[in-house]
């Protein structure tokens, strides 16, 4: 298949490249580059031996977008390109509705010109919200989240639905992620955002690699066994092949239908911490802070849908996910 993959230089997004490549999928990516570096496609060349088109471009800019599906045949979408910082999202709120929601609709509309079916859609499990009690499977409802970004997710995902219906014969496989956390195995892809990292992995690593003095743990009184927060952090390697598996259905499949990628195992701040110092062999200066407004105590998937629908389900271990994020930390910080 010839798959356009928007934001595919970002850090799921060129993991996922990878697998499509190594699938033998045909890869365009377009991408804006600003949340991303452009080394990532002569990485994702080194790791494959395969180099996939590119092109730099806001996904909202509908000319450009048309001519890249003027250029290319696309046989289906995965579409990751959006504004996806929790914290700047309630500060930027218009910024984040303007660009997440205008790409998405950008796309459809030129997706819906060149007669383009198949979408494949970066979703989060914040589309959960506060009021559903964990694990959450697909059938609670998905209808509030906790900050601006997370109600991009929410929006965009109801402009899916609503597309579906208006045309049964698309099909859109809305990807509910949860924690994706570790590196590709080359350490030559991961995570590696601009400025001081928000997200509890990247900050390990960035301590780890002594560029920050310590880690804060946001909140010692949750309601949970050691008192930090739970999450179902997955391996970045693992979220990518659940894309190709939702590829694979979304080719044979028309509708909509909602998926969790996760283990389905909760593990806490504490617990993470623990388990790095352990597969890196190194101790992590930490101090126990504040809670981070917004931080709901514990959440992890039901992710057996994944399983009967997609044939997917996640193989790294936490172990896994530890090493691979420092070996890509100590390449990134040469
Ligand atoms: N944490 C710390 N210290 C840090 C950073 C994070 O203690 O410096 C804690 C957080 O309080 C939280 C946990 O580590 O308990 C995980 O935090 P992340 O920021 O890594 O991830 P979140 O669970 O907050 O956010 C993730 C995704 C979002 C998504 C959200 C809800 O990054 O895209 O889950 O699904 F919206």
């Amino acid at each position: 298949m010839n798959v356009l993959v928007t934001g595919g230089a970002g850090y799921i997004g060129s993991h996922t490249v990878v697998e499509l490549l190594e699938a033998g999928h045909q890869v365009i990516i377009v991408d804006d580059l600003s949340n991303a570096k452009v080394e990532v496609i002569g990485r994702i060349e080194r790791i494959t031996g395969k180099r996939p088109a590119f092109h730099q471009l806001d996904c909202g800019h509908k000319a450009g977008l048309r001519s890249v599906f003027q250029g290319d045949r696309v046989d289906a979408v995965i579409h990751f390109a959006g504004f996806k910082a929790v914290g700047e999202s309630v500060k930027k709120p218009l910024q984040y509705y303007r660009n997440n929601l205008d790409s998405t609709l950008t796309l459809l509309e030129v997706m819906e010109e060149f007669g383009c079916k198949k979408l494949v859609f970066s979703s989060s499990a914040t589309v959960y919200g506060p009021d559903n009690a964990h694990p959450y499977k697909e059938s609670m409802p998905a209808i509030r989240s906790t900050s601006p970004y997370g109600w991009t997710k929410v929006m965009i995902e109801r402009i899916l639905t609503d597309y579906v219906t208006a045309h049964p014969e698309f099909c859109a496989v809305l990807l509910r992620y949860f924690n994706p956390i570790g590196a590709h195995d080359s350490g030559l892809l991961g995570d590696d955002p601009n400025g001081i990292p928000n997200n509890l992995m990247p900050y390990i690593a960035r301590v780890a690699a002594g560029q920050l003095e310590k880690l804060t743990i946001f909140g010692g009184d949750y309601p949970t066994p050691d008192g930090t927060c739970l999450r179902d952090y997955l391996h970045v390697e693992d979220l990518a092949v659940g894309h190709l598996k939702a590829l694979e259905y979304a080719g044979t499949h028309s509708g909509v239908e909602a998926v969790n990628l996760g283990t389905g195992n909760g593990i806490s701040v504490l617990g993470l911490v623990h388990a790095f110092e352990k597969a890196n062999g190194m101790a992590l200066p930490y101090e126990i802070g504040p809670r981070r407004d917004g931080d709901l105590p514990a959440f992890w998937a039901d992710a057996s849908k994944a399983k009967e629908l997609l044939g997917w389900e996640a193989v790294h271990t936490v172990d896994d996910m530890c090493r691979s994020a420092w070996k890509f930390a100590q390449m990134a910080s040469k």
